[in-house]
């Protein structure tokens, strides 16, 4: 059985949408048909819970980060909504930190052995080193971000870290390493200024960490979602969000979708539910299920389209090979 796709959504600035847009997501593709788990990584603010609807969760991650449970089956809980569960956030006054990198990257292989077709992380604010890390190991990093320049330089800074954290942990030599270090910080010595000028000084040290420099750009690919619109000016922003990316990264980021200003996504917050769950005529709800639907209908597309290569490349059956007339 395919294990489930995993889709992590952060945005580097507080209160832009990211748990309305994970909560809801998850929601539109449980309604779908989907089995879907939410998991809320936010150990500061987790309110994911909430928003679908489970007013005090029995069991949290916590148990995990603590280790006192490492069977991420036993922490999923049961949301109203059908074929939705979550594994809940802790609450801020356990006091509970982030787990260190190794023990993240063992939370996310254990997502990957749950039993679901997706599991959507959501995320907490800022660039933290964890933060970095569950938007990296998905499968799908969405960045949502809102037509405000606070949050458009947020989106900036955190696919800024993002891209040279991937890098970082892509060299596999200390020297290069070092240098994705530096280049890091954007006034530099060395005259690193762009990714361009990284991958050719790291290719002068090594050529083949310079390959793997390559690989890794091309395999980063976050997914941009525009929340709060409204106007067509805000549409656009995502086109130039995306053309900034290549510009200065090097980097190709997909506009996945936006998602208009609602009123209806306050008074589903206030009725503790996803909104296209409570207004689902509701102008958001139209559009949160169209980017559900278009993350459902590209994962079909590439699984049919790794089973024609998979087909295509088997030699005939012995069956099927005509025996020559004897
Ligand atoms: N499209 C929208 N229309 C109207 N209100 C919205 C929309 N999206 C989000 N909101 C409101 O904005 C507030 C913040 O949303 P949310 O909690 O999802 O942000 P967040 O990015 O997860 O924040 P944090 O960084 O604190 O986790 C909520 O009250 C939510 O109802
Ligand atoms: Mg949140």
């Amino acid at each position: 059985m395919l294990g489930p796709r995993l889709i992590a959504v952060g945005g580097g600035k507080g209160g832009v949408g990211k748990t309305m847009f994970a909560a809801n997501v998850a929601a539109a593709m449980a309604r779908a048909g989907q089995r879907v788990i939410a998991v809320d990584t936010d150990l500061e603010g987790a309110n994911l819970h909430t928003a679908v609807g489970v007013p005090t969760p029995r069991v949290s991650l916590a148990e995990f980060v603590a280790r006192r449970e490492l069977d991420l089956e036993r922490l999923v809980i049961d949301t109203p909504v059908p074929g939705l569960r979550i594994i809940a956030g802790t609450q801020s006054h356990l006091g509970v930190a982030q787990p260190r990198h190794f023990r993240r990257v063992e939370l996310l292989a254990r997502l990957r052995r749950l039993a679901a077709d997706w599991v959507l992380v959501d995320l907490g604010a800022g660039t933290h080193p964890s933060v970095l890390d569950y938007f990296l190991v998905g499968d799908d990093g969405i960045l949502v971000l809102t037509p405000e320049p606070t949050s458009v330089e947020n989106a900036y800074s955190f696919l800024r870290a993002a891209f040279y954290r991937r890098l970082r942990l892509a060299m596999s030599d200390e020297a290069t390493r070092k240098l994705v270090t530096q280049a890091m910080d954007q006034g530099n010595q060395r005259g690193l200024r762009t990714p361009l000028d990284l991958l050719r000084e790291v290719r002068r040290i090594s050529p083949a960490e310079g390959e793997r420099l390559v690989d890794s750009v091309q395999g980063f690919r976050p997914r941009l979602v525009v929340n709060g619109v409204r106007s067509a000016e805000d549409i656009r922003l995502g086109f130039a969000v995306r053309s900034v990316c290549r510009k200065y990264f090097g980097l190709e980021a997909e506009y996945l979708g936006y998602v208009n200003h609602d009123d209806a996504v306050g008074e589903a917050v206030r009725a503790r539910q996803p909104v296209v769950r409570s207004h689902p005529q509701a102008d958001a709800s139209v559009y949160l299920n169209r980017i559900a639907r278009k993350l459902i209908d590209d994962r079909t597309r590439s699984q049919q389209f790794a089973a024609r290569s998979r087909a295509s490349a088997r030699p005939p059956a012995a069956a099927a090979v005509p025996r020559p007339p004897l």
